[in-house]
């Protein structure tokens, strides 16, 4: 058989991409090693960490909020195997929805490890070891990413674990260190820390969140110290040995060599960034050289060194996230037909799915200070929300960043209930260029947490927010 586009990996790049291939009229296949379609975002990544976030922070609802909304629960305990098991059949439902989607487009999928044979080839490997080969007139590479996990760490899949254990964890751990205070150890670090784990997070550098803006980074903090988790800044996990029943962890500071910290805990999740994937892949038979970070190397139409090939998603260059590998993976199959599509990469929001959540898009206000860029900043706190306090969620803010002579929105930041759907109004309104006041004189509904955004809009183009 010979295929127009074969796509290798099904994560949410590669899904995506083939289903606009296939929109545009062309023979599409794509390729997955594992028996499930998805990827690391529906199997081991956004969607089971949603599931388990939502489940955690039901059960810390009603442990900590519920008597003073008035409800009252008797043997109120985690069922922690059921909470698992509706994860799973999260997963499950979307992994139906993602085999529909390739089975109502005519994708033909095929299950096994792809390796390039040749440029036109690709030779796919079951899981048995059976063998079929089939020929391509352009290839998409979407093979995701790995956690990354120094071999020093001792990663024993059974006390020190990576994300993808520590979705599976069937009773509920007694303490935890996390190491990194980055999107992943946050995320998973606030679900045990809500089912009552004591979780210890160490980061190397000053501050969590260490990508977004410094204010995300102090408010978050702050609310995840209130929800019992104990931060070590600016220190570096040395040491990790993980026993029968316990993993030993010791970390050094980086301000003092005589201090050291160590932690006997249950599980120690590592949590410290992903790396490429592109094992057995075959670069080498079509010539493609990753670059010092282990990424395939594109150019501006996300094309490899060889013409036909291309590349998308976490195996690339730029932000690890779902959403940036769906744009580049429609981005690629329009570009195939001779479009002339376009992403504007510093517009993809980052979002971190912790409660509250963080949010944000466009320039941070160090980027703005760094670059000398004139800017005005609006803030806005959740607490003076009618509709924080009926919710009891007081914790947060929204900061609007402005120029200073034109009142373009540069960024906007948001800590708060509900955020990582509140960026999507940032996301439009700088897609479209609107400035500060065109925020500002937009009616926002009444109560709702978009308000602060009116608000944070109203202090940053002319400093008269009305509520505080
Ligand atoms: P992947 O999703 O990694 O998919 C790659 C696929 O390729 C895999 O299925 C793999 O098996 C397959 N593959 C690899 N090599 C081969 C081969 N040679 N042959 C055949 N198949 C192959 N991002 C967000 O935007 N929001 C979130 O909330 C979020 N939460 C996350 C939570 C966790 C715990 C983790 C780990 C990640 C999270 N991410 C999140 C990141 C997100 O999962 C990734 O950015 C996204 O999955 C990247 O998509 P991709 O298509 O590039 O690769
Ligand atoms: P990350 O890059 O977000 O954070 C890793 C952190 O670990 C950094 O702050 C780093 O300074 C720290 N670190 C590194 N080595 C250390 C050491 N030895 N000791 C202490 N700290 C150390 O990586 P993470 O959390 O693993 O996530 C990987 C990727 O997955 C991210 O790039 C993110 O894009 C994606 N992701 C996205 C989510 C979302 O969009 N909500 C959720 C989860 C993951």
């Amino acid at each position: 058989m010979t295929y127009d586009v074969t796509i290798i990996g099904s994560g949410p790049g590669g899904y995506v991409a083939a289903i606009r291939c296939a929109q545009l009229g062309l023979k599409t296949a794509i390729v997955e090693r594992y028996s499930v379609l998805g990827g690391t975002c529906l199997n081991v990544g956004c969607i089971p960490s949603k599931a388990l976030l939502d489940s955690s922070e039901h059960y810390h609802n009603a442990h900590k909020k519920f008597q003073t909304h008035g409800i009252d629960l008797k043997d109120l305990k985690v069922n922690m195997p059921q909470m698992i098991k509706r994860k799973n059949e999260v997963v499950l439902d979307n992994n139906k929805g993602v085999e529909f989607l390739m089975k109502k487009n005519k994708i033909d999928v095929f299950y096994g490890h792809g390796s390039f044979v040749h440029k036109n080839r690709i030779k796919i490997t079951s899981s048995s070891g059976n063998a079929e080969e089939i020929e391509t007139s352009k290839v998409i590479i979407a093979t995701g990413s790995k956690p990354i996990v120094p071999a020093n760490f001792n990663y024993d899949k059974k006390r020190v674990i990576t994300s993808t254990e520590a979705l599976n964890i069937e009773k509920v751990p007694g303490s935890m260190v996390v190491i990194g205070g980055g999107v992943i150890g946050l995320e998973l670090g606030s679900v045990y820390a809500r089912l009552g784990t004591k979780v210890i997070v160490v980061e190397f550098l000053d501050r969590i969140i260490a990508g977004m803006d410094a204010d995300c980074s102090r408010e978050l903090m702050k609310s995840m110290k209130n929800l019992g988790v104990e931060f070590h800044l600016r220190h570096a996990v040395t040491e990790v040995t993980p026993s029968k029943s316990k993993v030993t962890v010791v970390a050094q500071s980086r301000d003092d060599d005589s201090k050291k910290l160590s932690w006997d805990v249950d599980y120690c999740l590592v949590a410290i960034g992903r790396r490429p994937y592109t094992d057995g892949l075959g670069l080498e038979n079509v010539g493609i050289a990753l670059d010092e970070k282990g990424r395939i190397p594109v150019d501006e139409h996300l094309q490899t060194n060889v013409p036909g090939i291309y590349a998308i998603g976490d195996v690339i260059q730029g932000a690890m996230l779902a959403h940036k590998a769906e744009e580049e993976g429609v981005f690629v199959a329009e570009t195939i037909v001779g479009q002339k599509p376009h992403i504007h990469y510093h517009l993809i929001p980052s979002v971190v799915y912790t409660w509250p959540e963080v949010a944000g898009v466009g320039y941070t206000e160090e980027e703005l200070k760094e670059k000398g860029v004139p800017y005005k900043p609006g803030k806005f706190p959740f607490r003076a929300l009618g509709r924080a306090r009926a919710s009891m969620d007081l914790d947060g803010m929204v900061k609007v960043l402005a120029h200073k002579e034109t009142d373009e929105i540069l960024g906007v930041h948001i800590v708060g209930a509900r955020a990582a759907d509140m960026i999507a109004e940032a996301v439009a309104l700088m897609e479209f260029r609107a400035s500060a006041e065109d925020a500002a004189r937009m009616s926002h509904a009444h109560p709702t947490y978009t308000e602060a955004f009116k608000e944070a809009s109203l202090a940053a183009t002319a400093n008269r927010a009305l509520h505080i």
